[in-house]
């Protein structure tokens, strides 16, 4: 979700306003994901890199995430929308840190869409972690080192039981993939947007579906 800081200062307003306005951007795709029957909507809403900004903005976005969750989770829960979290959220403090537990608690038995926060995520630090946890294993006998294949990685990452992406959309013009998602995004159709995030939207949503129907995937046969 890129863009919020440049959506904010085309308008000559501070980078939060930029912020809460892409928190708004939130709902309409979320709303959109639940009405086109998408399974899994996974949001990069704060990578590992990002504590890199100035503490107000950080401390900004930890406020607007606690505001969000406060007054969204009954319309989560109402819509049957199950929250699931990646990347080390324990690193946000303990006021929010019960607040967003508190709501994958409260959702996890909700079918219909599983909206993923990735939260203090970053990818190659998944794949780390996930390596390390199997040379532990290894190393104490208890995985042959040879049995060590994709399926072994991949039930050892924090997706484990999420699905593979299908779509990753990055907005704001930018063309990278910022160490987000990186294995599992293997065979995923890339789609990169000018749209700023807080200017996207349902209509958005739905171009971006319609774009990734299009597209042959042949998962390398051809
Ligand atoms: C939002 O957009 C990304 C978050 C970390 C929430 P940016 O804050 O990166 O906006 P730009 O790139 O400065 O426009
Ligand atoms: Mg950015």
């Amino acid at each position: 979700m890129d863009g919020n800081g440049r959506w904010a200062a085309k308008r000559a307003l501070p980078r939060v306003a930029g912020h809460r306005a892409g928190a708004e951007a939130v709902r309409n795709t979320l709303r959109a994901a639940v009405e086109a029957g998408v399974e899994v909507l996974t949001l990069y809403a704060f990578s590992s890199e990002n504590w890199r900004r100035s503490e107000e903005e950080v401390s900004d976005l930890k406020g607007l995430l606690r505001f969000y969750l406060d007054r969204e989770l009954a319309e989560l829960a109402r819509e049957g929308v199950r929250l699931r979290l990646i990347g080390d959220h324990t690193a946000f403090g303990s006021d929010l840190v019960d607040r967003l537990e508190l709501a994958v608690e409260v959702t996890r038995h909700n079918r219909k869409l599983t909206l993923v926060i990735a939260l203090n995520y970053g990818s190659r630090s998944e794949i780390v972690g996930a390596s390390r946890r199997l040379a532990e294993k290894a190393a104490k006998g208890e995985i042959d080192p040879a049995a060590v294949d994709e399926a072994a990685m991949a039930a050892e990452l924090m997706t484990s039981d999420l699905p593979d992406l299908d779509l990753l959309i990055r907005t704001s013009g930018e063309k990278r993939l910022s160490n987000f998602l990186l294995w599992q995004a293997a065979y995923a159709e890339l789609l990169f947007v000018d749209t700023l995030w807080p200017d996207f939207d349902k209509a958005s949503f739905q171009a971006a579906l319609h774009d990734f129907a299009a597209r042959q995937r042949r998962f390398g046969g051809r």
